[in-house]
């Protein structure tokens, strides 16, 4: 061994003790696990009275627990599960109270660590609501059952108690109170099979469809010596016998049989409480209900408080430098852009399938079809893209979790696949929750387009709907955010996606369903401020594909769009394009557009191939021998993913 390897190895286990100084019982990956807990994942951070479950703690914390869990099941770069994450956060405030009985988590399905409990859960569409009971049993039959999706925090605990009351009508959730409604005529059977210690009873009357008795019995579970029941205003011997006229009431009642009735002017569960809290505090009984009135906040970083050092701070500005020089770029497509969102697409949207079959197979097939026809892929690229391609075909079905075999084999160092860190360029939002995914999976697909139009120039019989008609089966059986996907399916028949007659016209439709949810999605509150959705392409970026009128010059747009997207104006920013261009010694779709050479003469293009092609072998050798690494420097300032 050379002795600067030596060296390093002694500054590595250095590092490492001084690291661990600072906490000897912690590891470094230890760390980073509970860090992940402790400051937060995806949407949701250690303020919120969510709990983060992770690979790390699903099973851990969710077996065997004496807790019901419900977890919602999410994608962090998913419009819909941003805007479903408030109202997550506030039921997880409002039945904090409750966490003894049941608990409220996330757990994000676009962090690669998390993906093989996604797929071993069967999640589908994103955000997904599962119920887990108490003492869990995880097994290929008990993935846990969907829990209706509210649309604020309202519905969401209403879904829940519905939940409840299931499970305590199939003999579990016996850990709860009572949730069922109370429907005896009289209130002789308050106090049946429940400790004799318990001195009041409570009984509140409300409408039906109404969760408030549940809610104040849940809410005050930990109130000792009590009971709180329900019942329907339709049980009417029991309305009658109390000559009730206006809902909702609470009927105390102690074993001597004497009762009161107090009238509630609104059906609020705050009212309630407090008219039994006042009843009790009179009784010199003490209400105990953790239902927090005002969410506590929390101050303080608990790891690693970080000191912007000098080191940081000129990172920071190239980082900063980075991304005005991307923006100044305009619309131009990155490598890195495109090869992140097949690894993410492949990784987190068709591996995360436990089984693909069936219709999801043929999309699969078809998919991987053209990317090995218009993928910008180098040779390692194209060989990864024909394994997979081999191990759908010829089956009819396929485990996702063998499809994550191949592409963890091919994201290894020295495979050569992959030119680019898995990171996002044009496509980087300003904070982790924008753009990313949906918007490299848009360019992957305009690209494709593009390219398919481009390489069949000559080509008759060529299938208009080759990439749009995947992209339209992709988007419906594999793409996570599941309003999206309907709206794209809804759109594809609104709009005639089926009556396009080229591949030519293929992309200007894309152009025009794209811009179509531009138009809807266009001050929503999932847009990236610094990246405000608009009519593609900017007056700027294109003065001639408007006209006059401001309708737009279809000629000029299908120009640029030609030209953004073409396969000779990919742009390599921090990718390796050794890589790539190692795929010039076959003959692969991906080393340029056909109808650039053909304007040469063929003669002069065997001269100048065979030059190149000399020239690469010796630059690859001279570049092999050094050892391969990949680029560090730019994706050190991307940040992570
Ligand atoms: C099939 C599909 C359906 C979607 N449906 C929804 C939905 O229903 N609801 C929802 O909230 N989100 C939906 N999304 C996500 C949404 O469209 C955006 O991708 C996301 O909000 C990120 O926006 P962005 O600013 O990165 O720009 P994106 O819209 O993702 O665009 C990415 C890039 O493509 C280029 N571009 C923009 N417009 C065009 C165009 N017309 N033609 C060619 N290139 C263009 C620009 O360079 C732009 O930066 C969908 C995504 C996809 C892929
Ligand atoms: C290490 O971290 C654990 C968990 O955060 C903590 O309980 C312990 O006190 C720490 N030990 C030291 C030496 O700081
Ligand atoms: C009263 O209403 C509840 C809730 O809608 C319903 O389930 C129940 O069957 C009704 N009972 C009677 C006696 O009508
Ligand atoms: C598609 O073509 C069919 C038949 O050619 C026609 O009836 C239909 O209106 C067209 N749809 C659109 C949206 O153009």
């Amino acid at each position: 061994m050379k002795p600067t390897g030596i060296i390093y190895i002694i500054a590595f286990f250095l590092a490492l003790s001084v690291h661990n100084a600072n906490n000897a019982s912690l590891s470094i990956y230890e760390q980073k696990k509970y860090k992940q807990f402790l400051e937060g994942q995806g949407l949701y951070t250690a303020e919120d009275d969510v709990v983060i479950l992770t690979v790390h703690n699903f099973k851990t914390e969710v077996m065997g627990s004496p807790q019901a869990w419900v977890v919602e099941f999410y994608n962090s770069w998913c419009g819909f599960c941003q805007r479903f994450a408030p109202s997550w956060k506030a039921l997880g405030t409002d039945v904090k109270g409750w966490s003894d009985l049941v608990k409220i988590a996330a757990l994000d399905c676009s962090v690669d660590d998390n993906t093989p409990i996604c797929r071993e859960y069967e999640i589908m569409a994103y955000p997904t609501l599962r119920y887990f009971h108490e003492n869990y049993v995880p097994g290929p039959q008990n993935i846990g059952v969907v829990v209706t999706k509210g649309d604020d925090v309202n519905s969401h605990r209403h879904f829940l108690i519905e939940r409840m009351m299931t499970e305590q009508m199939e003999q579990r959730g016996l850990m709860y109170p009572n949730l069922l409604p109370y429907t005896h005529s009289d209130t002789s059977h308050l106090f049946d099979s429940i400790p004799h210690s318990t001195q009041y009873g409570f009984l509140i009357i409300e409408e039906p469809e109404t969760y408030l008795g549940a809610e104040v019995a849940l809410d005050l579970h930990k109130t000792p010596n009590i009971i709180v029941r329900y019942a329907f205003s339709n049980n009417s011997d029991l309305v009658s016998h109390f000559r009730i006229n206006k809902f909702p009431v609470v009927i105390s009642l102690d074993h001597n049989n004497n009762h009161q009735i107090f009238n509630i002017g609104s059906n609020s569960r705050e009212q309630l409480k407090a008219v039994i809290g006042n009843f009790l505090l009179s009784k010199r009984i003490k209400v105990t209900d953790d239902t927090p009135k005002n969410k506590e906040i929390f101050t303080g970083k608990w790891l690693d408080a970080e000191v912007p050092d000098m080191s940081s701070l000129i990172q920071e500005r190239a980082r900063q430098a980075l991304k005005e020089r991307i923006k100044k770029m305009g619309d131009v497509v990155f490598q890195m852009d495109l090869e992140t969102a097949l690894r993410f697409s492949l990784k987190h949207e068709v591996a995360t399938v436990k089984t693909i079959q069936g219709e999801k197979l043929d999309v699969l097939k078809n998919y991987l079809t053209i990317l090995r026809k218009y993928f910008p892929f180098g040779q390692g690229g194209q060989l990864f893209l024909s394994e997979l391609l081999m191990a759908v075909s010829n089956t009819n079905q396929i485990k996702g979790s063998k499809v994550a075999e191949i592409i963890s084999r091919a994201e290894e160092e020295d495979s050569l696949v992959f030119s680019s860190p898995q990171q996002w360029l044009a496509c980087k939002g300003s904070s982790p929750s924008y753009r990313g995914y949906p918007c490299g999976l848009w360019k992957l697909f305009h690209y494709l387009t593009v390219n398919a139009a481009d390489q069949n120039i000559n080509n008759r019989i060529a299938n208009p709907l080759e990439v749009l008609g995947v992209m339209h089966g992709y988007v419906k059986n594999f793409f996570g955010c599941a309003d999206c996907s309907q709206h794209f399916q809804d759109m594809a028949l609104k709009k005639g996606m089926r009556n396009v007659s080229s591949l030519d016209s293929s992309v200007l439709w894309l152009w025009m369903a794209h811009n179509e949810v531009n138009k809807r999605l266009a001050g929503d509150q999932t847009e990236d401020p610094e990246y405000p959705k608009y009519q593609f392409p900017m007056k700027e970026r294109c003065p001639q594909c408007r006209n006059g009128d401001n309708t737009w010059n279809l000629v000029e747009v299908f120009r640029y769009m030609k030209h953004m997207y073409s396969n000779i104006n990919v742009r390599y920013i921090g990718s390796d394009t050794r890589i790539l261009h190692v795929g010039l010694e076959g003959k692969s779709a991906a080393s340029g557009p056909g109808s650039v050479f053909k304007a040469l003469d063929m003669s002069m293009c065997f001269i100048l191939y065979v030059c190149s092609f000399l020239l690469l072998t010796v630059l690859i050798r001279m570049f092999l021998k050094r050892g391969y690494r990949k680029k560090p420097y730019v994706h050190d300032l991307l940040g992570k993913v």
